[in-house]
């Protein structure tokens, strides 16, 4: 496992993305337990990103979490199928798991269109929640400008 060497000495892992381009730029990978924000335009391969990211944790096997906000699962699923990287045992093995937030804002009895600062704790909770549940170790929030 790639790590980095801290000046405290302590060494830091690495979360290799499993996309060589990237990370080559970032060093071996992403420093275990960071917290990324991936922007772009319309079209440009967040998601995409975010998948191959998750199937190569997955394949490595980590428990991997995709939350949707506003494409259905089953669509993303069905888009990432033609994919070199895609396995789909992966899924069936609950290695690699999909949610729709909007299940989730349901079975909080929270109103999608905004929230109150009280139910945003309250959110984040549950997120937290199903993150300890399934001993998620990647998680990706898609996209977390249509949570705020
Ligand atoms: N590495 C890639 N190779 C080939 N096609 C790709 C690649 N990455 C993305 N695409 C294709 O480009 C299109 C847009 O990709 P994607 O949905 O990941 O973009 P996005 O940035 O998430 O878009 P949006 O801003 O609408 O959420 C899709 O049809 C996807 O299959
Ligand atoms: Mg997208």
């Amino acid at each position: 496992m790639a790590e980095e060497v801290l000046a405290s000495g302590r060494s830091r892992d690495r979360c290799i993305t499993g996309i060589d381009a990237l990370d080559n730029i970032l060093d071996g990978g992403i420093p275990r337990g960071n917290t990324v924000l991936v922007t772009g335009s319309v079209g440009t391969g967040k998601t995409t990103l975010c998948m191959e990211f998750l199937v190569h944790g997955a394949l490595e096997g980590e428990n991997c979490l995709f939350i949707s906000v506003t494409e259905s699962c089953d669509k993303l699923m069905n888009n990432i199928i033609p994919y070199e990287f895609f396995e789909e045992r992966l899924i069936k093995e609950g290695r690699l798991v999909f949610i729709d937030m909007p299940v989730i804002y349901a079975q909080l009895g929270l109103e999608e269109l905004e929230f109150e600062m009280e139910e945003v704790d309250v959110l984040i909770d549950a997120l937290s929640d199903i993150v300890t549940e399934l001993q998620t170790k990647r998680l990706v929030i898609d996209s977390i400008t249509s949570v705020c």
